[in-house]
Parts: structure tokens; sequence; C-alpha cells
């Protein structure tokens, strides 16, 4: 665990000597859960906007974006449901004066049991080597039994005090289980108490009567008010799907791991309507399109599994996330949910306006329903990082820093370097990157041996370098050097195109992910 959470804290500085994320104004010391990306970042993130983008609008016929204002009219957040039940149950330490939000005291608890299960494990199975069975060796350790039922107890009372919203049997679980303030130490504890996570401002000047608006904590429900814009102009027929890509503001009371839990942060959104009745076979069939996405980056299907909710949303008959496998634990990158018709049904309630489809087949009028994919790129982001950061021994003893990513995620995909500085060697190698830059990220570097540009283009994941040097005046060849296999070829400067070209695009991803 240790081993990891090392890990994590060297992904996060990597990110900011390299140029991917750094603190929100990092001259006056930063803002607390807020990020900027850098140079390389805003890259990597703009690649990946793109690949979901593509593979929802591009991919499917029937699904359009759109792009709505982070400012929306005051009602819709009273119709969603925010203004009374955007909340996280907090608890205060009395003693550290630090606040926590009680639920996740408690789901780290109930980590904790399935570490303690885990050591176990991982004990027996080094002792019996090849012969050990795990299922067995659950079914019948004792100490692993004892860990097992303290921890389906917990979690059964757990879901039944969030469900039934009982903030005193939330405080009560946290006595009983004697979780103490990972600060302080104690288990002086005050209430626990729900706390409204919008960000509210004010439009207008004050003299004329200011009205107060939210930051949206979702892009969704500019999806939803827009429902009838773009069925109508885009004469859209059910089944079809709205995509937005925006940002989205929670004040998050407990922000922790790095750009996991922010309060500023992007959202990649889909809400796909439906005729009432099929919206179950409808999940089921985003939750697989869905996966595939993210399994077509290659970081292993192990890393990835579905975690069903416990809670379900009072509007919602299904709900799922997809986690990811990051150095602290499986963590949720991307919820589908299923709806129901409780954002329409409620948006034409409070405006007053009918908000249904006139079904052409069954000559019938209803209000949709709505299966919902909705992905933070920043978690997504994150996830991309965990998995490519890799610290590699080489056999000259040396380690080198490599990021593994996906080369159609990389934020640059081509290096060329002069083998020196005279020559014609830089003007060669610039009179490349002209030809090649309409096609792909280039990037020029002179400074330093070639192999400390190697290692530079290493650690900022770019996939392919090219080196001019004095053959390539003769016969126009350049040495084409592989990120991951570090292995270099001789190859004509008029073929580069056609062979990294295929490999960095985002189509190279959507080929993968069409059927
Ligand atoms: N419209 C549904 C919705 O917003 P959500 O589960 O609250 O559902 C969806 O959020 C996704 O947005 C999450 O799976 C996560 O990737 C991302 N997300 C939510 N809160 C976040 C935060 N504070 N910081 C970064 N990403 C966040």
């Amino acid at each position: 665990m240790a081993q990891q959470e090392d890990v994590f804290k060297k992904i996060v500085s990597h990110c900011k000597e390299y140029g991917f994320v750094f603190p929100s104004s990092d001259i006056y010391d930063g803002l607390g859960a807020v990020y900027d990306y850098g140079q390389n970042g805003v890259e990597l993130k703009n690649n990946i906007k793109q690949y979901w983008w593509q593979s929802m609008v591009l991919l499917h016929e029937n699904i359009v974006g759109i792009d709505a204002a982070i400012f929306m009219h005051p009602t819709t957040w009273k119709a969603s449901g925010h203004v009374d039940a955007f909340n996280d149950p907090l608890i205060d330490n009395r003693d550290s004066k630090k606040r926590y939000r009680a639920d996740v005291l408690i789901e780290d608890q109930l980590a904790k049991y399935d570490d303690k299960i885990q050591k176990e494990i991982d004990k027996a199975a080094k002792r019996f080597g090849d012969a050990f069975d795990e299922a067995q060796f659950r079914a019948t350790n004792a100490r692993v039994q004892e860990y097992q039922q303290k921890r389906d107890a917990l979690h059964e009372r757990f879901s039944k005090a969030l469900n039934a919203n009982d903030l005193e049997e939330l405080r009560q679980i946290i006595l009983d289980e004697e979780i103490v303030c990972p600060i302080s130490g104690t288990r002086n504890w005050t209430e626990v108490r729900q706390f409204n996570l919008m960000f509210k401002t004010e439009v207008g000047s004050t003299a004329d009567g200011a009205s107060t608006i939210y930051l949206r904590p979702e892009t969704a429900q500019g999806i939803f008010v827009n429902y009838l814009n773009v069925q109508k102009t885009g004469r859209m027929k059910l089944p079809f799907g709205i995509a937005q890509i925006g940002k989205a503001f929670r004040n998050e009371i407990v922000a922790r791991q790095f750009i996991f839990r922010m309060r500023e942060f992007e959202q990649m959104e889909m809400q796909f309507f439906v005729k009432p009745g099929t919206e179950l076979e409808w999940f089921s069939k985003w939750k697989q399109t869905r996966m595939a996405w993210h399994q077509a980056l290659g970081f292993g299907a192990e890393n990835y599994r579905f975690h069903d909710h416990d809670k379900l949303a009072h509007y919602a008959n299904a709900a799922t996330d997809i986690e990811f496998h990051m150095p602290f634990g499986f963590k949720e990158v991307e919820g589908i949910h299923s709806r129901t018709n409780f954002d329409l049904s409620s948006h034409a309630k409070y405006s007053g306006k009918k908000i249904e489809y006139f079904d052409p087949e069954t000559n019938e009028s209803y209000t949709p329903f709505v299966i919902e994919t909705s992905i933070g790129v920043d978690r997504m982001f994150l996830s991309v990082m965990c998995h490519s950061y890799c610290e590699e021994q080489l056999p000259n003893g040396e380690t080198r820093v490599v990021l593994r990513l996906p080369a159609a995620l990389a934020p640059v995909k081509l290096a060329v370097f002069p083998l020196t500085k005279k020559d014609g060697l830089p003007e060669k190698a610039q009179e490349i990157i002209k030809d090649l830059r309409f096609h792909f990220n280039c990037k020029y570097e002179e400074k330093d041996q070639i192999g400390k540009r190697y290692r530079r283009m290493d650690a900022i994941g770019c996939p392919y370098c090219v080196t001019v040097d004095l053959q390539t005046l003769e016969d126009n060849t350049v040495t084409l050097r592989d990120r991951d296999t570090m292995e270099q070829r001789r190859v004509n400067i008029a073929d580069l195109r056609g062979i990294i070209e295929d490999q960095v695009s985002i189509t190279s991803l959507l080929r993968k992910i069409d059927n």
C-alpha cells in the first residue's frame, strides 16, 4: 500500500515537472482541489475528449452534440432536485477541527476489511504456492470468515442508513466501528449534517435586485432543457442521444487524490432518449459499449470492473460505475444511469412546457426515458497517467521513466532531432517537421545529447523520435526510434507519414470499437 502511495506521489510530481498538471494559481501556493493543465496536459486532455466525442457523434448516426452554457435558469436546479438534495453528509472532528464526509469514512472502513482479507489470502498463497485454492481458503479460513462477516454486516447497515438518509445512524456506525480521525486520532465526532455542494453566485447588479444562480454541478441538465430544441430542429427519432463536454463545479469538502476529486472539473455526458419499457435493454447495451471504449486503450481488462449502486437515486431504476484500478484502489471513472423520465417530466412540470415525443409508429405521445453515460475528463486523464507511468530498468543499469501512453492520446507524436547543430542538419530536421506538422503534433529539439533528448521524449510519452544525421543529407533516410521497444531503424523520410499516422490517429482507436 505504502509502495502504491509512493508511486502515486511520483505520478503527481511527474505531472508537474513535465507540463501536464500544475496546481491552480501556483505562484500564490495553489487553490485547494483546483488544477491547471500545462502544455502537454492540455494536448492529452484534448485527445481524450476527441476520442470520446468521435466515438459518440461520429460512430453513432443517432447521436448529436451540443454546447450549453454553464449558467442556467435557477429553476433548472430546483426541477433537477439539486437545490434540495445535492448534499454530502459531513462530520467534524472536534479535536483536529477537520471535516470529513461521513460516507467516505465508512467506505474507508469497508476497504480496511477488504485489505485485511487480502493480506490473509496473500500470505496463504505464498505459503501453499501452486496448490493454493483461493475459493476454498475464503470459505474455510476462520479469520477470513470473521472479517468477511464483519464487512458484510457493516455494508448492509451502511446501505440501509444511506437509503433512508439516516444521518444519526451514519454517526452511530462511525462510533460503533471506532473510526478515528486520521489527524487527531480521536473519536470526538460532531453530529452529521447535510451540506449542499452547489456554488452560488449572483447575476445582475444588486441595485436591480440580483438573483442567485448556480455554477452547474453537472452538464446533463443543459441537455435535458435542450431536449425539445434538438429533437425538433434535428428531426430526431427515438432512440437518439445528445452528447456534451463541459465544465462542472462542486464545492467538494473532502478534496483528495490530486485531480480525482476537484472543485472545478470537466464532464463528458451523453443522454440517450428511449421509448419507456426499453430502458433496461439500452442500459445494458451502453454498459458494454462504454466498457469497450475504455478497454480499447489496452490497459488490460483486469483493471476495470463494474460496481452496481447499492443506493439508487429516487429517479433511477438502474445504475453502475465503471471503476479503474488506480494506485489507491479501484475507483469510479464513469457512471451509467437509467434515469427513467424523471428529469424531462420534472422540467415539464416546473417550466409548464409540454416535453414529450410523438411516436409516428404508434401514434402516441410520451415522455422518453433516459440512459445517461457520464465520465469525468480529469479522472480519465488520471487513469491514463497512472497506467502509463513506468520506471524501467535498462540493461546498462540505468532507469528510464517512460509514459507508455496509447499513441493516439500522446501529446506529441513525433520528435525530430538533428544529431548536431551544424552541417545543415537543423534545417533538414525543420523541413521534415514543416511537412508532417499538418498531420500530427511534432516537436523539434536540438539541445543536449541524443540520449538525453530521447529520455525527455520518453517522459512525455512521445511514441516516435527521428534523428537526422549526415547520411540523411545523402540519401534522405533518418533513424526512427520506437518509445516502447527503444528499437531504431533506418527509414526513408518519404515513408515517415505512412508509418506513423495510422498508429497515432484517434481513428486507430475508433476502429477497435466500431462494430
Ligand atoms: N450527470 C450525472 C453525474 O454527474 P456523477 O457520478 O456525480 O454523475 C459523473 O459524476 C462523473 O463525473 C464521475 O464518474 C466522475 O468521473 C466525474 N466527477 C464527479 N465529481 C467529480 C469531481 N469532484 N472531480 C472530478 N471528477 C468528478
